[in-house]
């Protein structure tokens, strides 16, 4: 019996026969393997994978081209998913994104996607526009809700930050030079005009017509904005507002700030 088994007795078509098959055999586990992966593959693989295979098809001499399609492709799908998303703010936003006051929806245009995703994902998880006396926040919520996914969140946000800055029109008549005394304690956050600067987690305030200025700062004083226990950027705000006086004083700010609206 260990006689027949011992390979060195076996014919050599045998041989090769078993090896080939032993080959087979692994050469199949293998291809099953690979076959199962690729439906694993493409549930699991985000576009950064994608460019990847479209990076290798380059090297192997495909030129650059299916790299820049596949990446114009996906802008383009991006675009077009953002500006439908964003017919519906318009109503309350403005067609631009320049704002609406009759709807106390403030300007959108010249905010970057970083601090639009962050607001929107805020609204949408309760941590802004829940304060019961959030009347506006209360009103922006549900829509920040219609946005299922974070993709559409990302592509609306990004489709707003394509939008041209529009000079708001001055609707207090704050007074620029008190305001520009006042603006020194915040510009360690905004920026020396009031730019904004993401690595303070500070917005962008150019662009934001005065009336909506002084309703944020309200809010914040009041705690009907940055006292919610998750709202992080908002509790590094709401101090800074609770230094200012009073309505008066935070229209000369807003009238500052918006001097510099043209600033880039
Ligand atoms: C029914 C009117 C209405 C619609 C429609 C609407 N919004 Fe708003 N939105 C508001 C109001 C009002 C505010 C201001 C809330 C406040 O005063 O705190 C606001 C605030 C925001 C803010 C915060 C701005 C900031 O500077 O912090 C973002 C971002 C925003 N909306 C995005 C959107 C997007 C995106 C859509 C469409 C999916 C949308 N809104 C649709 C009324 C609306
Ligand atoms: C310590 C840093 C810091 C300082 C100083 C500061 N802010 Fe802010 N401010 C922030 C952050 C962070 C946010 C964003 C909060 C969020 O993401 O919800 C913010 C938000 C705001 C908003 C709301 C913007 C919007 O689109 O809704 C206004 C208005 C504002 N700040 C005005 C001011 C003014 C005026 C001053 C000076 C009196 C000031 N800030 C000083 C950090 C600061």
């Amino acid at each position: 019996m260990t006689q027949q088994n011992d390979p060195k007795n076996r014919a050599p078509d045998e041989l090769l026969c078993s090896l080939l098959l032993g080959f087979n055999c692994l050469f199949f586990t293998g291809l099953l393997a690979f076959m199962l992966m690729q439906p694993l593959k493409a549930t699991f693989s985000n576009s950064d994978t994608d460019h990847g295979d479209a990076h290798a098809a380059t090297e192997e001499g495909h030129s650059t081209d299916v790299h820049a399609a596949a990446g114009k492709v996906e802008a383009i799908t991006q675009a077009s998913a953002g500006q439908a998303a964003y017919a519906l703010c318009a109503t309350c936003h403005g067609a631009e994104g320049e704002g609406n006051a009759a709807l106390n929806g403030p300007a959108l245009a010249g905010q970057e996607p970083w601090y639009l995703k962050r607001q929107i994902h805020k609204f949408k998880d309760g941590i802004r526009g829940t304060h019961a006396g959030d009347i506006y926040g209360m009103q922006m919520r549900p829509m920040a809700m219609t946005l299922q996914s974070d993709e559409q969140i990302d592509a609306v946000a990004e489709y707003i930050a394509s939008l041209p800055v529009v000079q708001p029109a001055a609707t207090l008549g704050g007074d620029i030079a008190k305001g520009k005394a006042g603006y020194m304690l915040c510009q360690a956050c905004h920026g020396a005009d009031a730019e904004g600067n993401k690595a303070m987690n500070a917005p962008s305030l150019q662009a934001l017509p005065d009336w909506y200025i002084v309703t944020q700062l309200k809010n914040y004083k009041s705690g009907v904005r940055g006292t919610h226990a998750k709202d992080i950027e908002g509790m590094q705000m709401r101090p800074m507002a609770m230094t200012i006086a009073d309505e008066a004083a935070m229209a000369n700010l807003a009238a500052y700030i918006n001097s510099k609206a043209t600033a880039k």
